[in-house]
């Protein structure tokens, strides 16, 4: 499929427990439409790698595997997504991920649009990757990251050409704190209890479309990118 680098794509979401692809997903999207990745579990770590105020605050929650307070994520979404490379649209990944924090994106798109010279509101077009449960441990116990370029890897399913090693640029690959076997119950619950009623949120408004995460990384994308050309059909 040919790179879409000129349509405003307007505001992705995608939904869906740890280890479901998100992130995996969310840089495809990016690279076709040439729009950001909005990873609010990234910039997070970004704060608590860089000692900021914020990632004081958060490193503790997000060691245990819990949900950060919707209060301090605000502040980071709303400064995020007025940059001028959101103009276009942007890929939000883990975020929304209470029914609070819902409520507030479309208040701020209802308030702020991402185009402030169309007549209608940019509501979000919100896919969920399913995927089942031990096929989510494995992703997650699986997965090692790039510290340099984000590139996300799995030893089981998509191994770097050699062990440990970023295929780009040849840095030596990481796992990540919340990825150990005690932190990764907590997260699943969370996921659970908190998030499952953004799903809910976004079914009762007809606004939810759900997606088969078990299939290869490729088939969920060519689904990903029909979904989002049928919503601008
Ligand atoms: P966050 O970073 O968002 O983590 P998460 O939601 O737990 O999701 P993951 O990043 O673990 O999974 P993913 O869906 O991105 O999967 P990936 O593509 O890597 O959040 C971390 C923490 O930050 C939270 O716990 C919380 O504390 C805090 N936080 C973040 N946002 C917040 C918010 N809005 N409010 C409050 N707190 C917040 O894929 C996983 C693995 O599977 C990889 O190895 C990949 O290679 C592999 N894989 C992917 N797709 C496939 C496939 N189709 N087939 C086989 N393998 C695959
Ligand atoms: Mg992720």
């Amino acid at each position: 499929m040919a790179q879409e680098t000129s349509r405003d794509v307007g505001p992705v979401v995608l939904l869906g427990p740890p280890g479901a692809g998100k992130g995996t997903q969310a840089k495809r999207i990016m690279e076709h439409y040439q729009i950001p990745q909005v990873s609010t579990g990234d910039l997070l770590r970004d704060n608590v790698a860089r000692g900021t105020e914020l990632g004081l605050q958060a490193k503790a929650t997000m060691a245990q595997g819990a949900l950060v307070p919707d209060n301090l994520m605000y502040d980071m979404v709303r400064h995020r997504l007025g940059q001028p490379d959101c103009k276009r649209g942007y890929v939000l990944d883990g975020f929304p991920r209470t029914a609070a924090q819902a409520g507030w994106l479309d208040a701020l798109l209802d308030d702020k649009l991402f185009d402030n010279s169309r007549p209608t509101r940019a509501w979000p077009i919100v896919i969920r990757l399913d995927v089942d449960y031990n096929q989510l441990l494995l992703r997650i116990t699986g997965r090692r990251s790039c510290p340099a370029c984000g590139r996300i890897y799995n030893v089981h399913f998509q191994p770097p050409r050699v062990d440990e090693v970023c295929d780009v640029d040849g840095s030596k690959l990481v796992t990540r704190n919340d990825d150990r076997l005690e932190v990764i119950q907590p997260r699943l619950a969370a996921y659970e209890e908190q998030t499952r009623p953004v799903a809910d949120y976004y079914q009762r408004t007809g606004r939810l479309v759900s997606v088969n995460g078990d299939a290869p990384v490729n088939e969920i994308t060519e689904q990903i990118f029909r979904i989002i050309e049928d919503h601008h059909a």
